[in-house]
């Protein structure tokens, strides 16, 4: 039997040209593309991201797509419009610089739109609704090209968003991905495994980012099977301000730095307490042993116990002593 196109997937595809076409070549784009190159887009990642502009003028891809034939029923639930009580519909982006997203083989089947304005009462983002094609929490933007590209460079990087990918990728690293915001999926997980199980997670700098880098790490444990790296950027810097900041070189050398999850999670422990209080050091050593009990293989146990000992100034026998202790009460 013939596997038919979804049309919705022909739709995505028409308004995916018609954006990038607007931000490209036309006065309508012109507020667009001057906002493009503030984030020092060119044409190239323009391209290679097939970038686009929603106009701010009314309707012009309900106009659009009219024209190339489709119907009123089709695209009212294609995601690319709103519809008033009366049934009118009406372009859902407006003013938006257009990120399309796509499938595990790169057909387009949404959008998320970065706002251009400057009124803050709107959404930074808006991302297409749910419909027949598209589901957020199965979505990972960049994943088609990424796949390809972590043949080669052995690994797939994970971060919190588009920007951040785009920035990375003219930093040549094209293995990048993004999760609809920070907030991971269990789905997004298995689709990451079935590529490779060398992860990088590279969140933003920042509290939020960083928590969430501990909740991922934490969902890719329980899978398991996965190679973890974690990448901490300094200044509280998203990736995109990184790379502007102190250009590519030295980003790839951060994510050659990644750490493991339990120097990460040892790292992010220590920052609980005052050590030079022997108090909270003794706490933090039996939790930093806790830790370090979860790991299954020995010499890694060996590893860090060694490193929290010299780090302490405490010998590694004692923390072993409870290490054995510790592995007795968790089994
Ligand atoms: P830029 O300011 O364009 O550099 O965005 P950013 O990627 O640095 O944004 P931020 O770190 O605030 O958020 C990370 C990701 O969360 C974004 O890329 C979006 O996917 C998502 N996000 C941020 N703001 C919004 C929002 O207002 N609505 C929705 N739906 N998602 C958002
Ligand atoms: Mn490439
Ligand atoms: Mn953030
Ligand atoms: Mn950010
Ligand atoms: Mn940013």
């Amino acid at each position: 039997s013939q596997v038919k196109l979804n049309p919705l997937i022909k739709m995505h595809k028409d308004a995916c040209d018609f954006y990038h076409h607007v931000l490209l070549t036309t006065r309508a784009g012109e507020r667009g593309m001057k906002y493009a190159r503030e984030r020092e887009l060119s044409d190239e990642i323009l391209e290679h991201f097939q970038i686009g502009y929603a106009p701010k003028q009314d309707n012009l891809l309900l106009t659009y797509l009219h024209d190339k034939g489709y119907e009123d029923d089709e695209l009212a639930k294609s995601g690319l419009f709103v519809e008033s009580q009366d049934g009118c519909l009406f372009d859902r982006f407006r003013d938006r610089l257009m990120f399309p997203l796509g499938n595990e083989s790169g057909q387009i089947i949404g959008f998320s739109g970065r706002r251009i304005s400057q009124d803050k009462t709107e959404a930074k983002y808006m991302n297409s609704p749910e419909t027949e094609i598209f589901t957020k929490s199965k979505v990972l933007f960049h994943f088609a090209e990424a796949k390809k590209a972590a043949r080669s460079e052995g690994h797939l990087i994970l971060y919190e968003g588009y920007m951040d990918v785009i920035s990375a990728y003219k930093a040549g690293v094209h293995s990048g991905i993004a999760s609809m915001g920070t907030s991971l999926t269990d789905q997004q997980v298995y689709m990451l495994r079935r590529i490779t199980p060398n992860i990088i997670i590279n969140y933003d700098g920042d509290d939020p980012g960083v928590h969430a880098e501990e909740r991922a790490a934490h969902m890719f444990e329980k899978v398991g099977g996965f190679n973890l790296g974690i990448v901490v950027l300094p200044e509280k810097l998203d990736p995109d301000e990184y790379v502007k900041k102190y250009g590519a070189e030295k980003y790839r050398d951060e994510v050659k730095g990644a750490l493991s999850p339990t120097d990460f999670f040892l790292k992010r422990l220590a920052q609980k307490y005052n050590l030079s209080n022997d108090r909270e050091r003794i706490t933090y050593l039996s939790e930093a042993v806790k830790e370090i009990a979860h790991l299954s293989n020995p010499v890694e146990q060996d590893i860090y116990l060694e490193k929290v000992a010299k780090q302490e100034g405490v010998s590694k026998d004692s923390l072993k002593v409870n290490l054995m202790r510790e592995r007795r009460r968790q089994n």
